[in-house]
């Protein structure tokens, strides 16, 4: 078959935050560089991103990036590496700053300069008290970050290959990556993308949930990609649950509502998180918060006519605050819950988010995967940044607005590699050889013969559902176990979907199946890494293991302080060490975390 080879210096899966940041790196290098994207680029999934990107500016009141580090280090359960932590938090300022050059609108301050905001588990001087460190284009920070740095990518000629969906990764026998199999959604031709360079910047995966503040393209695609191709997927056990999404809808409500003085209240009317975190109250960190709220539903406490939900109550605020600061969840609310939030308080519930696990990586955005004895070898050729990567900065838990700060520091940084690394050693392009490609067109082969199959729809609906129910805020031994057994039933499914449809123009039949072959990899490593891990420890809570001397909060640092690494092939894990070792300040040492 005669498939046409498009070659690059670099390309880059996904044009979201990550995808956006690295490209403008490499082209401005001088770097021929494609970025490949399902959607629009401003249309990516960073463009929900409401609440704001941390940075420790200092613009309202004293902050420092090493405090900003300690949030991140406790927030994460003590299992993001330290090493990426303190490279994080030194450079929020850097980024956040060339952001601004790049002409990102935020809002301001009456003296000029950026304004921020409280937000969860952000506190001044080693976790004393809340601190204004979320800096916010009102409650629309990730669509400004987009247009300004796509605007930027065409100033530096950038190209974009819009509506292509990549399908798997080209590696060589000695396991570098030469590029991707796309298909363009339109035609439904298939090319390769050859290139020196390939970096995923390809998002989350919250799709694999039923209820998710995901946009619908956010598939594991990169996820999928790489388990196919034998890399490990990285603390896969830890999802995020935001605190607040509309209940009966999931849409997101931002944190920076709590931020700008927003509070939680069960059906009494009381302000119940000054029982579960005396200090931060409702700014506690997210994992905390979701499960305050679901102990509130589980125990009578909830509101509405089936008492499955919780308030966010605003009405106390100046509505002024309201439009100048929360236009878009005014929007939100109005159309999704019915709600004005300026008069009545808007009925909220934990929904999927944010998945704190992905493709490991080191701080310079290099994709690492044991190798020998080598446990961080570096893939030659691969680099993953944003939410599809495992720096690790977020560890078991995540805090609000370290995820836009992630996708800066970390597609910089894997640009800034990938540009050294070609400098280092300037080559031809190696040889591409056609059976390289043979597993991308097996699979586009069988969805268009695969006969008296399952439907893409149902199978999805029964993978979000099982996930729901076996793997969510709070976790159980049996159901755990079942959800294992459950979700390897779903993927004998998914190898059988049928599309009736086998034309090849605009099929997005098709396309769904072929997410659907990714999402069920995320599903699996999710499943399989959490029966595994007999702990608790942030977002990953269990009922058999809980608070006592020797596990505070069920934490059991002897056994568990490590991450696991799932491999699809046998579906086999793996451990390796969390980085305790910051680059140049002292350990931030283990202890109970309380808020
Ligand atoms: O609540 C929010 O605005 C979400 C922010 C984040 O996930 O970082």
């Amino acid at each position: 078959m005669n498939i046409p080879v498009r070659k690059f210096d670099a390309i880059i899966v996904g044009a979201g935050g990550a995808g956006l940041r690295a490209a403008i790196q490499l082209s401005e290098a001088g770097l021929k560089t494609a970025v490949l994207t399902k959607v629009f680029p401003t249309r990516s999934h960073t463009v929900a991103a409401q609440g704001g990107v941390a940075a420790s500016l200092g613009n309202s009141e004293e902050d420092h990036w090493h405090w900003h580090m300690y949030d991140t280090v406790k927030g994460s359960d003590w299992l993001g590496d330290q090493d990426a932590i303190e490279y994080m938090c030194r450079k929020a300022n850097e980024v956040v700053v060339e952001l601004e050059h790049y002409g990102m609108p935020f809002d301001r301050l009456d003296n000029g300069r950026i304004y921020q905001r409280p937000f969860g588990g952000h506190m001044s001087n080693f976790g004393e008290k809340p601190v204004r460190r979320s800096c916010a284009a009102a409650d629309r920070t990730g669509h400004a970050m987009l247009h300004a740095m796509y605007q930027r990518n065409i100033k530096v000629n950038t190209q974009f290959f819009v509506e292509w969906m990549a399908l798997d990764l080209i590696r060589d026998a000695e396991g570098e990556v030469l590029g991707v199999t796309a298909m363009e959604m339109e035609t439904g031709e298939v090319s390769m993308f050859h290139a020196k360079a390939t970096i995923f910047a390809t998002g989350g995966a919250g799709r694999i949930y039923y209820s998710s503040t995901n946009a619908f393209i956010n598939t594991g695609d990169g996820l999928g990609m790489a388990a196919r191709a034998g890399i490990p997927l990285e603390d896969m056990e830890f999802w995020q649950f935001h605190p607040t999404g509309v209940a009966g809808a999931g849409v997101l409500i931002t944190e920076g509502v709590r931020g700008e003085g927003g509070i939680l209240r069960n059906s009494d009317g009381e302000r119940f998180m000054e029982r579960y975190a005396p200090n931060a109250k409702d700014l506690a960190s997210r994992d905390v918060v979701s499960r305050a709220m679901v102990t509130e539903i589980n125990e009578g406490r909830g509101c509405g006519p089936n008492k499955d939900y919780v308030l966010l109550d605003i009405t106390h605020l100046d509505p002024h605050t309201i439009m100048q600061r929360l236009p878009g969840i005014r929007e939100i609310s109005i159309q999704f819950a019915g709600i004005d939030p300026i008069k009545a308080p808007i009925p909220v519930v934990p929904t999927c988010h944010y998945q704190m696990g992905g493709i490991p990586t080191n701080y310079l955005g290099q994709v690492v995967a044991p190798k020998g004895g080598d446990a961080s070898a570096a893939v030659p050729g691969f680099y993953a940044a944003g939410e599809c990567a495992c720096a690790s900065v977020h560890g078991a838990n995540r805090l609000g607005t370290n995820s836009l700060l992630d996708l800066l520091v970390f597609g910089k940084s894997a640009g800034e590699t990938a540009v050294e690394e070609l400098k280092k050693s300037p080559r031809a392009h190696k040889p591409l050889a056609m059976e390289q490609i043979d597993k991308s067109l097996a699979r586009l082969g069988r969805l268009n013969q695969q006969k008296d199959g399952a439907s893409v729809h149902e199978t999805r609906l029964a993978m979000q559902r099982s996930m729901q129910k076996h793997c969510s805020v709070f976790r159980f031994n049996d159901l755990l176990k079942q959800g294992v057994k459950s979700i390897l039933d779903i993927e004998q499914q998914v190898a059988r979907t049928e599309i009736k449809d086998k034309s090849q123009v605009f099929n997005t039949a098709r396309l769904e199946a072929l997410e659907l072959d990714n999402l069920i990899e995320v599903a699996k490593a999710t499943m399989i890494s959490a029966e595994a891990r007999k702990e608790s420890r942030g977002a990953h809570v269990r009922d058999d293991a809980i608070d006592n001397a020797a596990t505070p909060n069920g934490r059991d640092d002897q056994n568990w302080l490590k991450h696991s690494l799932w491999y699809r092939e046998g579906n086999r894990l793996d451990y390796k060490p969390v980085k305790m070792t910051p680059l140049t300040v002292e350990t931030i040492a283990l202890k109970k975390r309380a808020y």
